[in-house]
């Protein structure tokens, strides 16, 4: 029998944040470079805050913040194109982000070529892993951001980044360089890596008694695989103790106990009396 919710405390580890941040909790999916133009001049700006809206008719929301040259540009458009740079990208797209298309002329400054779109103006841009041409169908003021409602009028693709029969990105061993890139936040960045699927249950005359065998198995297992993480902590904290070499590449970061992991990102050798660590984090990693 399940808990009663309402008389449950939230998880003790768990922390409250300020509500600002429920946006960068949001983050991670996709991030795009939004073109548009304007009396014949184009602008580039990387977006991260936009959503689908509807799939018949296709509409997506792009949020760009008041003020900023591209909602002019858009505002008396009425257009823009949304494209996905690939991976290798990210030091351009945190650069456009730092320029303001009314001081630079972005495309000079970063010599990003372009091609020409199908049912709009603003110019698409290469080495991109899709593409998608929209039309203002709705503009609405919330807060310090326009958004703007976009109908999709075009779609293309690259087949090396989107599976068109899966329809979904790649993410094929030897498509690095191909991935979508996603944005975290800061000068942060990420690509997927892997593919999960989701089982369901088969028999579906009594979906209801295998939804709940199947949580039993999985949470026993859960409770299985927790003990034996336990134990392989408990054996690493010996070593540690006993000053044995410790070598980090050979343990899974997610298994590394918090309060030693946070010991190592201090720049501690955990040379706790003879011992020492081989292979350690990198420490000299960056940090919207
Ligand atoms: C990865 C990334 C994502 C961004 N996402 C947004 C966004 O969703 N909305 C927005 O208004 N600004 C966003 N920005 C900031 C704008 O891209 C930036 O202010 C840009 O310089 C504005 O260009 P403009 O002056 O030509 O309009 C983002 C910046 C970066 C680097």
């Amino acid at each position: 029998m399940a808990d009663d919710p309402f008389q449950n405390l939230p998880p003790e580890d768990s922390e409250l944040r300020p509500n600002a941040e429920a946006g960068r909790l949001l983050l991670g999916g996709p991030v795009v470079l939004l073109t548009t133009t304007y009396r014949g001049v184009p602008n580039v700006m990387p977006l991260s805050w936009f959503m689908p809206v509807s799939a018949d008719p296709p509409l997506v929301a792009i949020s760009v913040g008041q003020g900023r040259h591209t909602a002019d540009m858009i505002a008396h458009s009425q257009e823009f194109a949304l494209n996905f740079p690939k991976r290798p990208y990210l030091h351009h797209v945190q650069y456009l982000g730092s320029l303001k298309g009314a001081e630079v002329d972005k495309f000079e400054a970063t010599q990003w070529e372009t091609f020409v779109p199908v049912r709009i103006t603003s110019p698409l841009l290469m080495n991109c892993a899709g593409w998608i041409e929209c039309q203002v169908v709705e503009t609405l003021p919330f807060g310090d951001h326009v958004l703007f409602l976009g109908e999709v009028v075009a779609v293309r693709v690259d087949p090396d980044s989107y599976d068109g029969d899966r329809g979904r990105w790649r993410l094929d061993a030897d498509n690095e360089d191909d991935r979508v890139l996603h944005f975290l936040g800061g000068n942060e960045y990420s690509s997927l890596s892997r593919v999960y699927e989701a089982r369901m249950p088969r028999d579906f005359e009594a979906p209801e008694r295998i939804l709940r065998e199947r949580v039993a198995e999985e949470l026993e297992l859960t409770q299985e695989a927790r003990e034996r993480r336990a134990e392989r902590i408990e054996a690493l904290r010996d070593e540690v103790r006993r000053g044995n070499v410790v070598d980090l590449d050979a343990i899974d970061p997610l298994e590394l106990p918090a309060d030693l992991k946070a010991r190592i990102e201090e720049g501690e050798e955990l040379d706790l009396s003879r011992g020492f660590i081989l292979g350690g984090p990198d420490r000299d990693e960056p940090g919207r």
